[in-house]
């Protein structure tokens, strides 16, 4: 473990490969102004999502869990101009930096935040029959990810493809003991079900960074 250079070399990623700039700076120090846990994908896997959501050629993102707004701003920049991205979050304060982060990064016209408990938003967009998502990323409550994942597949279509984050849990995702803490078990149920699923082909990886160790699954749907 060198958690320091870990932080080093992405911050040399983020510098050398211009992953971030002042529009996402001014965001994160919003996010922090306001009180809001430094949560936020890194940049470097902010521009992993970007490249994910470009690759599939997504027209509409769902995203569950706002936060500040960092990594729908990054998504919603790779949108076509008529592209969406809904953002769902349960916060009503984070809910508010979000929109005032995506506002001021020129973005609002294409974001959609849908704030409180996100079953009720993702039964609302069930109920509204719209076109399916793209790409889906899932980085809210833990202990929600298989619900999350269930829904998120209801709103896919073939080829779909689905990130799910912080699926590492300090490792203690193969501890069973640990299954007892609900977001263990929510991350544990969520990989059982993408293992059973035949409806999609996932993956996940472990990474190191400014995150520390943490890591991603990947899913797209058959
Ligand atoms: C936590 C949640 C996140 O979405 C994240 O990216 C990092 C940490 C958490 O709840 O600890
Ligand atoms: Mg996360």
């Amino acid at each position: 473990m060198d958690e320091a250079r870990w932080i080093a070399v992405d911050q040399y990623f983020e510098r050398t490969l211009g992953l971030s700039d002042p529009t996402l700076e001014q965001a994160l120090a919003a996010s922090r102004a306001a009180g809001l846990p430094a949560h936020e994908v890194a940049p470097n896997q902010a521009r992993m999502l970007q490249l994910f959501a470009q690759m599939c050629g997504a027209r509409r993102i769902l995203e569950i869990g706002a936060l500040g707004g960092y990594s729908a701003i990054c998504l919603a920049r790779v949108l076509p101009a008529d592209g969406e991205l809904v953002t769902l979050e349960a916060n009503p304060g984070h809910a508010r930096v979000a929109a005032d982060n995506i506002a001021k990064a020129g973005l609002a016209d294409r974001v959609r935040i849908m704030v409180g408990d996100a079953r009720a938003s993702l039964a609302r967009l069930r109920e509204e029959d719209g076109d399916p998502f793209d790409f889906a990323f899932i980085d809210a409550d833990k202990a929600s990810n298989p619900f999350y994942l269930e829904a998120t597949l209801a709103l896919s279509r073939p080829g779909t493809v689905i990130v799910g984050d912080n699926i590492i849990r300090a490792g203690r995702i193969v501890d069973a003991a640990a299954r007892e803490d609900a977001d263990v078990r929510g991350v544990f149920e969520f990989f059982e079900q993408l293992g059973a699923d035949r409806r999609v082909s996932a993956t996940a990886l472990q990474t190191v960074g400014e995150k520390g160790w943490d890591g991603f699954a990947l899913a797209r749907v058959l």
